[in-house]
């Protein structure tokens, strides 16, 4: 996970792809701020742009981000490098239960496996994936996981990391759902929404 961090600090100095342009300024110079005191000499206003720690900002969103090796083959692909507070929270996982782990940790009996698919499609032909799944939670608890999902470029083009931008939808849905059902109460996706529910709950109480 350190690793990660150590790329985002050193991405700092460079001209890396994802990060803003570089803005550059004119500056003036001399007493008199006179049209032919400009300095002509651009400077690049680096410290503006970097000088904060990007390890405080991704550990402090407020959605869930979660970082991969760019490897996509089972079983060891792909591996998690890091995630954040925001992410630990959703899913129960403490930071060291997920070293060498992948997000199918996440998956299990609801998790839609065409999504997956799709998941991986998208991702080998360099495009951003979107995408809703049942996911659940290291007790066991399913919850509706929304989900970005995108490659990092490195400078020869090359993935090099895969990124997650995911949270929890789970209220969100179960209200739309439940407006679905009072519309139509024969609404199949809305009733297959409370089952999965329902069987979790029915679980815990049993267990
Ligand atoms: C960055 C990243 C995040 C992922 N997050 C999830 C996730 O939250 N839930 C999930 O079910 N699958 C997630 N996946 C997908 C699985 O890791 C895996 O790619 C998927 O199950 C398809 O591969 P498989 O058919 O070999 O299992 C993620 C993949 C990547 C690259």
């Amino acid at each position: 996970m350190a690793n990660v961090r150590a790329a985002h600090v050193r991405r700092g100095s460079g001209s890396h792809e994802g990060l803003p342009p570089r803005p550059t300024c004119v500056i003036l110079t001399g007493k008199r701020r006179s049209p032919q005191r400009v300095c002509r000499a651009k400077i690049t206003i680096t410290t503006m742009q970097f000088k904060f720690d990007w390890f405080i900002v991704l550990e402090n969103l407020r959605r869930g981000i979660m970082v991969t090796d760019a490897t996509l083959d089972p079983p060891a692909g792909p591996r998690i490098l890091y995630v954040n507070r925001a992410w630990l929270k959703m899913t129960g996982y403490g930071r060291e239960e997920l070293s060498g782990k992948t997000p199918r940790i996440l998956q299990g009996r609801h998790t839609d496996r065409a999504l997956l698919r799709s998941l991986k499609v998208k991702l080998i032909n360099r495009e951003v994936f979107h995408g809703q799944t049942w996911n659940y939670r290291k007790n066991g608890e399913p919850f509706l996981m929304n989900w970005y999902c995108y490659a990092i470029y490195g400078e020869r083009g090359k993935a090099i990391y895969y990124v997650a931008e995911q949270e929890d939808v789970t209220e969100l849905n179960a209200l739309r759902m439940r407006q679905r059902l009072l519309v139509n109460p024969q609404d199949e996706e809305a009733a297959a929404f409370f089952a999965v529910l329902k069987e979790w709950k029915a679980i815990r109480k049993a267990g």
